[in-house]
């Protein structure tokens, strides 16, 4: 449904997209993830249409953005990062306004504009003014713009930020919702959204691919680790005897009363509770909690775009 290959975009001298391939296929909902300033948004502007590439090429369905730029924006539908709404329309004026630029014919634009009221549940509020509704109603209505023409793909930047959390709640169960009969890529900087809701994560950091892959896989094979906590009634050479397991990065001790806490970091992968457990058992430390975290998205997603590559 995307298909990318080589793009690079300049402002200046500033590379901020840096000669980036990827496909997205039909059904997916990919995110788009990536630190401030990675080229996430320029990526979803040439994508849509709105800014030309210095290099490289990108198609939407098979129509070249550019060359093709009609055709391939009548299959899409963009949320810009700063939804550019008109405060001064009530929200089916703009929608209908919308859709008539967006070439829904004219017999077709009431049921169309209904059918995104009906989506993105604007029906108590399709009558106010635009710049009269809370962030989360105006969030909704750009995605109601987005959707009005029917469009087989959403390209959506940042969908729910500056949301409080029930609004991010009630907008990521739009967006699913949406998913279901169309393919979506969507930025955002809440990594259990994601995992949530994507079927795979493209990662960009400073103009770069650094990651393609589902979050499970990202999860699997990288060197993300994990961590065991013991808390623990055992003296000062427990933190030895711990560190001393194959699979343990280091350990690090909290007192707390007559119980220690043990953080032990681990090597990707490695499962060491088993062992921790009966190596405690073996030396009569009372255990009164053993808990493994396991790296999550956020831990892999800092892993790849720390640094400075
Ligand atoms: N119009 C512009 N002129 C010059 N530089 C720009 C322009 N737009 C973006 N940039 C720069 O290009 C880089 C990528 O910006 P972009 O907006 O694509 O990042 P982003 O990944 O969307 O970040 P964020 O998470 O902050 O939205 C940044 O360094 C930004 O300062
Ligand atoms: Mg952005």
């Amino acid at each position: 449904m995307i298909s990318v290959k080589n793009l690079s975009k300049k402002y200046g001298s500033f590379t901020a997209v840096n000669d980036i391939s990827f496909e997205v296929e039909k059904g997916e909902i990919v995110g788009f993830l990536g630190p401030n300033g990675a080229g996430k948004s320029t990526t979803m502007k040439i994508l849509t249409g709105y800014l030309p590439p210095t290099s490289g090429s990108a198609s939407i369905a098979g129509f070249d953005v550019f060359e093709k730029s009609i055709e391939a924006r009548r299959r899409l539908g963009y949320l810009p990062e700063n939804t550019p709404l008109y405060l001064d329309m009530r929200v089916n004026e703009y929608l209908r306004y919308r859709a008539h630029l967006k070439g829904v014919a004219r017999g077709k634009v009431s049921e169309a504009v209904g059918e995104a009221i009906e989506l993105c549940s604007l029906r108590d509020v399709e009558k106010k003014m635009i710049g009269a509704l809370s962030k989360g109603y105006r969030q909704r209505v750009g995605l109601a713009d987005a959707l009005v023409h029917d469009p087989d793909l959403l390209i959506l930047d940042e969908p729910t930020i500056g949301l409080d959390p029930n609004q991010i709640r009630s907008v990521r169960e739009l967006i699913k919702n949406l998913a279901q009969r169309r393919t979506v890529l969507i930025s955002t900087h809440i990594l259990p959204e994601v995992e949530i809701m994507c079927s795979r994560v493209v990662v960009i950091h400073k103009g770069k691919i650094r990651a393609s892959d589902t979050a499970e896989n990202l999860l699997k094979n990288h060197r993300a680790a994990g961590q065991l906590r013991i808390e623990a009634k055992a003296g000062p050479e427990a933190r030895e005897e711990f560190g001393r397991m194959t699979g343990v990065k280091d350990v690090q001790v909290e007192q707390d009363g007559e119980f220690t806490t043990f953080t032990l970091r681990l090597d990707a992968n490695a499962d060491v509770s088993e062992e921790a457990f009966r190596l405690a058992a073996d030396r009569k430390w009372n255990v009164r909690e053993l808990v493994r975290k396991r790296a999550t998205l956020e831990d892999v997603f800092v892993e790849l775009t720390h640094s400075d590559i």
